[in-house]
């Protein structure tokens, strides 16, 4: 392990994005205000994509007002498990997932129990904005529950594991998978603790971890290696990522996706601010990668085409795969 301060330094050189660079070369430019309800509401976001013919997990129920508590129960139904979310959190606040009943009460993913008025409290909580982005008033969704598919195992701890990647005006430029750990409760975010690992574009295959900003090897809780995985179904993740331009018309975003044992690719969310730590853990400057594709947009420009998704994603696997690169 050896520190993050060091790493990023020398990724510097490699054309690192910080976050002023992100913010005015990329966020301001390529969303648009007025596009950005639909991916800062969770709900609105997984509207879009069924209307677009994407899979989402599936939606139970929302609550909105203090009154609508009481259908909770309803919503539950007879399930033993599910996710009750803040429809604009972010970073992995607020989440609770249920894995199972037990005794009147219901057990989380990472084995706390918790009552139903628990519960009815802390969806009065998101109601209220507790978790919500800019602290207003809120809506708590309750959803499926993902299975994450059994590929996951050996280098997962509880929880599931989520895919993201960057996409520049639908061309995909960065890919990390992120692993839950015992100390990020069964949620994937990485500053409740998760694994950042990164993935080469062309392949889907896992490249190095970073873990609390250092680089790792292993998994800290399964102690199984984060690198050489071949992640499934990744050409159709790829294309899933890049068509979700079109979905929601932001040109920057990173978008979450999940795989279910039994439903497949999954999209869980889309993110107009798109962390930076990806760059670490691909041992790869995002600008390098931005750039290109920017390039590539105004050659295509001053010959009046665009591209499709296919075309897009094969852009880019050509451009950017086959990583670790030349050492800097
Ligand atoms: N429906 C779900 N089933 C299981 N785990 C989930 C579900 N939704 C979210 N999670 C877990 O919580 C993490 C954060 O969820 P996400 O919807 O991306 O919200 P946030 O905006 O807070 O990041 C996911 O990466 C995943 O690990
Ligand atoms: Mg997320």
């Amino acid at each position: 392990m050896f520190g993050f301060w060091k790493t990023w330094k020398a990724l510097e050189a490699r054309g690192i994005m910080g976050i002023n660079r992100r913010n005015a070369d990329y966020v301001l430019k390529y969303n648009k205000r007025s596009l950005y309800p639909i991916v800062d509401d969770k709900i609105i976001t997984k509207e879009r994509a069924i209307a677009a013919g994407i899979h989402v997990p599936q939606l139970y129920g929302v609550i909105s007002t203090e009154k609508e508590i009481d259908k909770l129960d309803e919503i539950i139904g007879g399930r033993n498990d599910f996710v009750i979310k803040p429809a604009q959190g972010a970073g992995g606040d607020g989440i609770i997932v249920i894995a199972d009943r037990f005794e009147g009460r219901y057990r989380t993913v990472s084995g706390k129990i918790i009552s139903h008025e628990e519960i009815e409290h802390h969806v009065s909580s998101i109601l209220t904005g507790l978790y919500s982005l800019g602290g207003h008033r809120d809506r708590a969704l309750i959803e499926y529950r993902v299975i994450p598919d059994q590929i996951f195992k050996s280098i997962s701890y509880e929880g599931v594991p989520d895919i993201r990647i960057i996409v520049l005006m639908g061309y995909p430029v960065m890919a990390m998978l992120r692993l839950p750990t015992r100390q990020s409760g069964g949620k994937a975010n990485l500053h409740q603790g998760a694994i950042g690992v990164g993935v080469d574009l062309a392949t889907g295959l896992t490249l190095r971890g970073t873990w609390l900003n250092n680089i790792i090897a292993k998994h800290p809780d399964t102690t199984n290696a984060v690198d050489g995985v071949q992640l499934p179904y990744w050409d159709g993740f790829m294309k899933l990522a890049a068509g979700c331009y079109e979905l929601c018309g932001l040109g920057y975003i990173g978008v979450d996706m999940v795989l279910d044992q039994e439903k497949g690719p999954l999209i869980l969310e889309l993110n107009a601010r798109p962390g930076l730590n990806i760059q670490i853990a691909n041992d790869c400057g995002l600008t390098l990668r931005t750039h290109a594709v920017e390039a590539r947009l105004e050659e295509l420009k001053a010959r009046g085409v665009t591209e499709t998704v296919e075309e897009r994603v094969a852009f880019v696997q050509e451009m950017f795969g086959h990583i670790p690169q030349v050492e800097g």
